[in-house]
């Protein structure tokens, strides 16, 4: 794509021209928009690049190891790799409202992330993957009478805190060119077209406590979710898929006897930005197809349902 090719030409002048020879970090989420700043930003400006992803220990199945083995291995970039799992699972013991559990992690990230900011010794810079919805929806917000439906994570403060300038090489793009990008840049495939994943990760997706147990359950069910959507060809044509590990237990039989566990909810939708979506419409083979397999597969989940809302009235995330 030569306006791609482009657009990649002239942001990596332009990060030359604003960093001169100063220190940028930049956080890593594991998603897209960071990943593909982070590789632009290290073309243009090579070791005066460190990334430091913070692992809430969140994540998807086999993700966090992906996200180091590219960077490190693959490109050759700077990377710390903070896990702080332990951190994370500690201070969300006992927390069950959504929006509790949104600012204990929004805010936890930032002290970790200014953590390691300072122990490799600080920046000039601060990168971050922002997009122009990111940039119209801020604005949006500012002035009018403003409803918060969910608290969004983000490093706002910090690089005032931190006296760093920001660098936001993707600021005029959407998400979709957002991906082509990725793609001159030779990121793989199956990291440009994932799915978007919220930065508060699986905590979202476990309505209720969260528990390491009740993470790696979900994670397997969502891995087997994902793995049929991928045998069947949809991953493309859905906007995001995953599982959500409800904490409500239901009575269930398997042989000859009787099982009490949780609910899983699969959710699947189509969108263009995340703003509104309608339900994917799987056929009823694949559904039970993938049911059966979880419950199979899964210890600790008996019962499958999907979910059949649209945003609005729902949002995408349960929490
Ligand atoms: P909702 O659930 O509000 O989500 O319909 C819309 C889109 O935003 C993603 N999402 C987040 N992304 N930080 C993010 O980076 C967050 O805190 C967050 N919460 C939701 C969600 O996955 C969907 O794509």
């Amino acid at each position: 794509d030569w306006t791609m090719a482009e657009f990649r030409a002239t942001k990596i002048a332009d990060i030359r021209a604003q960093v001169g020879d100063g220190r940028v970090i930049c956080g890593l989420s594991g998603g897209v928009d960071s990943a593909v700043a982070a590789v632009l930003i290290h073309e243009a400006i090579g070791d005066q690049l460190t990334c430091v992803f913070v692992d809430h220990g969140l994540m998807r199945l086999g993700e966090a190891e992906q996200v180091v083995s590219l960077f490190r291995e693959h490109y050759g970039i700077k990377l710390v790799h903070v896990n702080a799992e332990e951190r994370f699972l500690g201070g969300l013991a006992g927390l069950t409202d959504p929006e509790k559990k949104r600012k204990f992690i929004g805010g936890e990230f930032i002290a970790v992330f200014e953590e390691e900011a300072k122990a490799v010794g600080g920046a000039d810079f601060l990168a971050q993957g922002t997009l122009y919805p990111d940039v119209i929806e801020s604005v949006s917000f500012t002035g009018g009478p403003s409803v918060t439906i969910k608290s969004h994570h983000n490093v706002g403060g910090l690089p005032e805190r931190m006296n760093m300038k920001l660098v936001e090489p993707l600021r005029e793009l959407f998400k979709d060119e957002v991906r082509v990008l990725g793609r001159e840049l030779g990121l793989p495939e199956i990291f440009v077209g994932r799915h978007p994943f919220p930065g508060p990760g699986l905590a979202i997706r476990i309505p209720g406590e969260v528990s390491k147990e009740r993470c790696d359950i979900l994670r397997k069910a969502d891995a087997i979710y994902l793995e049929e959507i991928r045998n069947a060809g949809l991953y493309d044509a859905i906007w995001q898929a995953f599982a959500v590990l409800l904490p409500v237990r239901t009575v269930g039989v398997m042989g000859d006897h009787r099982t009490y566990d949780s609910v899983c909810a699969l959710r699947a939708v189509t969108s263009t930005d995340g703003m509104t979506a309608d339900i994917y419409p799987f056929d009823a083979a694949f559904l039970s197809r993938v049911a059966t397999r979880i419950i199979n597969e899964v210890k600790g989940i008996n019962r499958v349902v999907y979910d059949y809302t649209s945003k609005p009235p729902g949002t995408i995330e349960w929490e």
